[in-house]
C-alpha cells in the first residue's frame, strides 16, 4: 500500500478511502473481535474507520471493560517510571529528545540517583521499577547490568522493567542474565513506509522487528505499541499494527496519542484524538483480553481524565512518575507533558485518588501479565 496524499490532510487522526461501518455492521465485527480475538485485514480497517461514531465507541468500550472485569476486576497495576537519561543517539522525528533536538536539556542520573528513585518507590508501595531512557551510550551493558544488579539485590522481589531502546541480543542476554524481567520497546507502526516516514534513515522496521522477538526468545516480558494519530496513520496501517500485534501477543501493549513537539519537524502536525486512542484501547483489550494495557501519561496529556477514560476503554495499568522532580520537565517527549511540574512530587497519590473516585483499586504488587 502507499501513503499517498492523504499524509498532510489527515486531521481527524486516521484516513482511509474505505468508509467506516454502520453501528450494527461495526457490532458484529466486535462480537466477532471479542469471539475469536482476530479479525482480516479488510475488517481491520473498516472497523477502525468506524471509530468516529459514538455508538460504536461505547459498545467497544463497554465490552472491552467486561473482558477486563473479568480477567482482573476493578484492579489497576501501578509501575515506577525512572526516566533516567534523556540523552539519545536515535533522531526519531516525532520526539523530543531526540539527538538533533540542540535545545533540549539533557540529563543523565547517576547509579546512586537512580538508586534513591527506587527506595522512594519502594517506601511508597511501587513492586515494579520501569527504567526509562533514550538511546545513551554512556549506559553501556556493565553499567546497566551493575544498576540492574544493586536493584536485584535491594529489592528481590521487585520486578525490573527497562525501556532504553534497540540493542544487540547479545545486549539484552546480559541485561536479562543481570536480573531485568521485562523490556518495553514500541513497534511504532508496523508498515515500513510509515516506519521509515516517522524515523532517520539509520533505523528500520525490521531492526525493531528482530529485537522483540530477541526480547521475548531470551525470556523478556515484552511490552511494544504505538502511538496514535502519528503523522502518516491511517486506518491501514493501524489494521496493520493490529495484526502484527496479534502474531507478537505481548504481554503489554503502550499506546497513547501522537502529541506534538514544538522543536521537532511534526510541531505543526495535530495530536492524535482521544475518541480513536479510547477506541484502539477497547479493540486491544478485545483481541488480547489478559494484556497489560496502561492508561498512558500522553492521554493524561491531550485530556485532563484521559487516563481515567483510558480505564474505562479497558486499560489496567497506570505509571506514576517517579523521577526526580528537578528533572521531570526535561524528558521532554511532547509539549505540555503532564506529572513535570513541582506539584507533581507525588504522582502516586495523585494517581491513586484518581483512579478510586473512577471506582479502580490500586494494587501494588508485581502484576505480572496472565499473557503466556
Ligand atoms: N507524542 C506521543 N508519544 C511520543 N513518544 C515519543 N514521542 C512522542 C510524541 N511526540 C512515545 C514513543 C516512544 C515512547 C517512549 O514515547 O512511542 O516509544
Ligand atoms: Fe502525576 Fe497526577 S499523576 S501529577
Amino acid at each position: 500500500m502507499t501513503l499517498g496524499s492523504n499524509v498532510s490532510d489527515c486531521a481527524l487522526g486516521v484516513c482511509s478511502s474505505i468508509g467506516g461501518l454502520d453501528p450494527q455492521s461495526a457490532r458484529v465485527l466486535l462480537d466477532k473481535l471479542e469471539r475469536e480475538r482476530t479479525l482480516s485485514f479488510d475488517e481491520w480497517v473498516r472497523l477502525i474507520s468506524s471509530y468516529q461514531d459514538e455508538e460504536v465507541r461505547a459498545y467497544a468500550m463497554e465490552r472491552a471493560r467486561a473482558v477486563r472485569d473479568e480477567r482482573y476486576g476493578n484492579k489497576v497495576f501501578t509501575r515506577g517510571l525512572i526516566e533516567f537519561t534523556n540523552y539519545c543517539k536515535n533522531d526519531c522525528l516525532y520526539c523530543g529528545i531526540r539527538a538533533g533536538n540542540k535545545k533540549a536539556r539533557r540529563y543523565r542520573l547517576s547509579a546512586e540517583e537512580i538508586l534513591s528513585c527506587c527506595e522512594e518507590g519502594y517506601e511508597l508501595g511501587f513492586r515494579t521499577f520501569v527504567l526509562q531512557g533514550g538511546e545513551d551510550p554512556y549506559f553501556t551493558d556493565e553499567r546497566l547490568c551493575a544498576i540492574v544488579v544493586e536493584i536485584r539485590t535491594k529489592f528481590p522481589e521487585c520486578a525490573i522493567t527497562l525501556s532504553v531502546g534497540e540493542r544487540s541480543r547479545k545486549s539484552y542476554q546480559r541485561l536479562f542474565d543481570a536480573g531485568v524481567d521485562r523490556y518495553l520497546l514500541r513497534h511504532e507502526t508496523a508498515n515500513q513506509e510509515h516506519y521509515a516516514l516517522l524515523h532517520p534513515c539509520g533505523m528500520s522496521l525490521e531492526n525493531r522487528k528482530r529485537c522483540l522477538s530477541d526480547l521475548r526468545e531470551i525470556g523478556y516480558q515484552v511490552g511494544s505499541g504505538f502511538m496514535v494519530g502519528s503523522p502518516g496513520q491511517t486506518a491501514e496501517t493501524l489494521a496493520e499494527d493490529m495484526l502484527f500485534l496479534a502474531d507478537l501477543k505481548p504481554h503489554m501493549v503502550g499506546i497513547g496519542p501522537f502529541v506534538s513537539h514544538h522543536d521537532t519537524c511534526f510541531a505543526e502536525h495535530p495530536n492524535g484524538s482521544l475518541e480513536l486512542t479510547l477506541f484502539m484501547l477497547a479493540c486491544l483489550r478485545l483481541m488480547i483480553p489478559e494484556v497489560l494495557l496502561p492508561a498512558t501519561t500522553a492521554l493524561g496529556t491531550i485530556d485532563p481524565l484521559g487516563r481515567e477514560k483510558g480505564m474505562d476503554a479497558g486499560a489496567n495499568v497506570v505509571m506514576p512518575n517517579l523521577s526526580p522532580v528537578a528533572r521531570r520537565a526535561d524528558y521532554d517527549l511532547y509539549d505540555n507533558k503532564i506529572c513535570t511540574g513541582e506539584e507533581a512530587a507525588e504522582c502516586r497519590f495523585c494517581l491513586q485518588r484518581r483512579m478510586q473516585i473512577a471506582g479502580y483499586e490500586v494494587v501494588v504488587d508485581r502484576g505480572d501479565s496472565l499473557v503466556d
